[in-house]
């Protein structure tokens, strides 16, 4: 399951949209299938815990995240190949917190990406340490560019993005005994997704070597991008169904979440995510023409059923 075959119809541009998304997804599908496979033949004595890794990583999804990181670095004039290994080292950290984000201690779901979470195959204890697993691997990744300085540029970029992340769910998990509040639904969503995704652009204009005014505008592309894309995920928790996300629906109203339709009302959500985007279009502006790409992927983000 990939970006493409399922939203085709939603990113609006037809076959060629489906041209390079397909062409991306297949990439970054081979490419992880491929680096799973080599660390399981590293780690024969593992197995399990490779099993429960591969689960989780092979399980498909939009693959949004390196495609951005893909998208950056081209729109930016860089050799989008060589933009490989951040693009898996985001991929395994987004993976980790989907595997820690399903625990009983957290959300608490048994379903992810139309299969049963982790933890409901592996056991809790076994999809704490394949999390774990993701998270050291993605940090080794970024160590294997011959560039040091650009390892150690990407290393800060995924560690803040990680380091949101990891606060916005302690805030998310806190959030639910406290009253709905808009300012607090912003402070989470902010981290919890628009930090990550922040950083697969800024680490894509990394690897192009962009100039640091373009480095800065595509991080506030990817911020944009991010909270839009999380007030969209909140949309569809209550609005679509199990079938088509392939996760549990009204969960987030049941655990009495901080979400932008429990503090904000459908509308205003709809209309709060659809300026984000307008700024996000904004701040990839300047690349004209080469930001094409970066455009599609931004209006996808609020049209998308899934
Ligand atoms: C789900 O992310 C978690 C959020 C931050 C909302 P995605 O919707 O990108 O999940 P996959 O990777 O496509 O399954
Ligand atoms: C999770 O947000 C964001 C993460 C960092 C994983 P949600 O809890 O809303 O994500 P889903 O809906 O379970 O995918
Ligand atoms: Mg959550
Ligand atoms: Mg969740
Ligand atoms: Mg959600």
């Amino acid at each position: 399951m990939g970006l493409p075959s399922d939203h085709t119809a939603v990113v609006g541009a037809g076959a060629e949209a489906a041209d390079w998304l397909g062409e991306r997804v297949l990439r970054i599908n081979a490419a992880l299938e491929t680096h799973i496979a080599s660390r399981k033949s590293a780690h024969a004595s593992h197995s399990r815990l490779l099993a429960a890794v591969e689960y989780s990583v092979a399980a498909g999804g939009k693959r949004l995240r390196p495609i951005l990181v893909l998208e950056t670095c081209a729109a930016c004039g860089g050799d989008d190949t060589r933009a490989m290994p951040a693009a898996l080292a985001v991929e395994f950290v987004h993976a980790f917190s989907l595997v820690h984000d399903d625990l009983p201690a957290m959300d608490d779901d048994d379903l992810r990406r139309g299969k049963p979470s982790n933890h409901k195959v592996y056991g809790e204890a076994l999809a704490i340490l394949a999390g774990d697993w993701l998270l050291a691997e993605a940090f080794g990744l970024l160590s294997s560019d011959r560039n040091g300085s650009l390892s150690a540029a990407y290393a800060r970029a995924l560690a803040d993005g990680t380091l949101g992340m990891i606060e916005g769910q302690a805030a998310d998990i806190e959030g639910q005994e406290r009253d709905v509040s808009g300012s607090l639904v912003e402070f989470i969503h902010e981290r919890k997704t628009a930090r990550l995704i922040e950083a697969c652009c800024r680490m894509g204009a990394l690897c192009a070597d962009a100039p640091p005014s373009l480095q800065e505008g595509l991080g506030r592309y990817g911020r944009h991008l991010g909270r839009a894309f999380q007030i969209a995920d909140d949309l569809l928790d209550c609005t679509s169904s199990t079938e088509k996300l392939g996760k549990r629906t009204g969960k987030d109203a049941n655990a009495s979440k901080q979400t932008y339709p429990e503090a904000f009302g459908l509308e205003q959500s709809r209309a709060r995510a659809e300026r984000e985007i307008n700024q996000a279009l904004k701040a990839v502006a300047p690349l004209g023409a080469k930001g094409d790409r970066l455009q599609e992927l931004a209006r996808y983000v609020i049209a998308r059923e899934s």
